[in-house]
């Protein structure tokens, strides 16, 4: 699977370079731009969104009370949400393709006596380095968003095969109705790079989501829900996102 993404990848020219090297594939150039974010050091935000804590209290009310569920995080970037999960008392593992983020993860983790048993990685998560049927649950804010339709494909079948049967899978993914997600050059028909206007201007490569697609990727879940947020910033920037929510059978 991995060797047909990356073959996929290599006939994607002129993608947004930060330090990767010249033969980079498109991911390996955006996960590049993404460390080179990070080393910037931005403002993060240091807390979950609200839909994940909500998700959580309803699904795993017995977390930290004599259970430990293992929690898995793709594309944790510094570890907002999985400083969030460890304190819930969930056993965290996270994966980001930037090297600087992780470092800032594991610092905010070890700052606050959470980082003792924290399994953190450092790579493409289209390709898991944990065995099947391994966790509770896998958590996506808004990092799936970023990648195009061949790890998007790979992805949600890696995280089909770590989750354990029963496990859920909870995600936070742009809409294509976005302002502007789908303006930058395009990559496939619904992930382009470079947008040039709307709240994803700088981000690198985006896809955007329609339901239809989202159900075909989660064919293989069961109690699927979908929550459609939409935002509008001023006058005419809108912002939407799928919230969902799936199990493995
Ligand atoms: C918008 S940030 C979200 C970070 C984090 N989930 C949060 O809520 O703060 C997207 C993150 O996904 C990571 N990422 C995107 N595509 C990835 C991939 N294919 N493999 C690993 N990490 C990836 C980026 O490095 C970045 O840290």
């Amino acid at each position: 699977m991995q060797r047909r993404v990356l073959e996929a990848e290599m006939e994607v020219a002129n993608v947004e370079a930060a330090t990767a090297p010249p033969d980079a594939t498109a991911t390996e150039r955006n996960l590049a731009a993404w460390d080179a974010l990070y080393a910037q050091d931005p403002r993060w935000s240091r807390y979950p969104p609200e839909e994940l804590s909500g998700f959580i209290a309803q699904t795993f009310p017995d977390a930290g009370r004599g259970t430990t569920p293992r929690a898995l995080e793709i594309g944790c970037g510094p570890g907002a949400n999985l400083w969030f999960l460890a304190r819930e008392g969930f056993s965290i593992a996270g994966i980001d393709g930037s090297a600087v983020a992780i470092a800032r993860a594991r610092q905010r983790l070890a700052a606050e006596g959470l980082g003792g048993a924290a399994d953190l990685r450092i790579g493409n998560f289209a390709c898991l380095p944990w065995p099947a049927a391994h966790f509770d649950v896998v958590v996506d804010i808004q990092s799936i968003s970023h990648n195009t339709t061949p790890v998007i494909e790979a992805v949600f079948a890696e995280i089909h095969r770590v989750l354990k049967p029963g496990g859920w899978f909870f995600g936070r993914m742009f809409g294509d109705r976005t302002t502007g997600i789908l303006s930058g050059e395009r990559i496939d028909a619904r992930t382009t790079r470079a947008v040039r206007f709307g709240p994803l201007t700088g981000c690198g490569i985006v896809h955007g989501f329609s339901r239809i697609e989202l159900e075909g990727l989660l064919s293989r879940f069961t109690s699927v829900r979908f929550d459609y947020v939409h935002r509008r910033i001023g006058e005419s920037c809108d912002i939407d996102e799928w919230i969902v929510q799936a199990r493995k059978p």
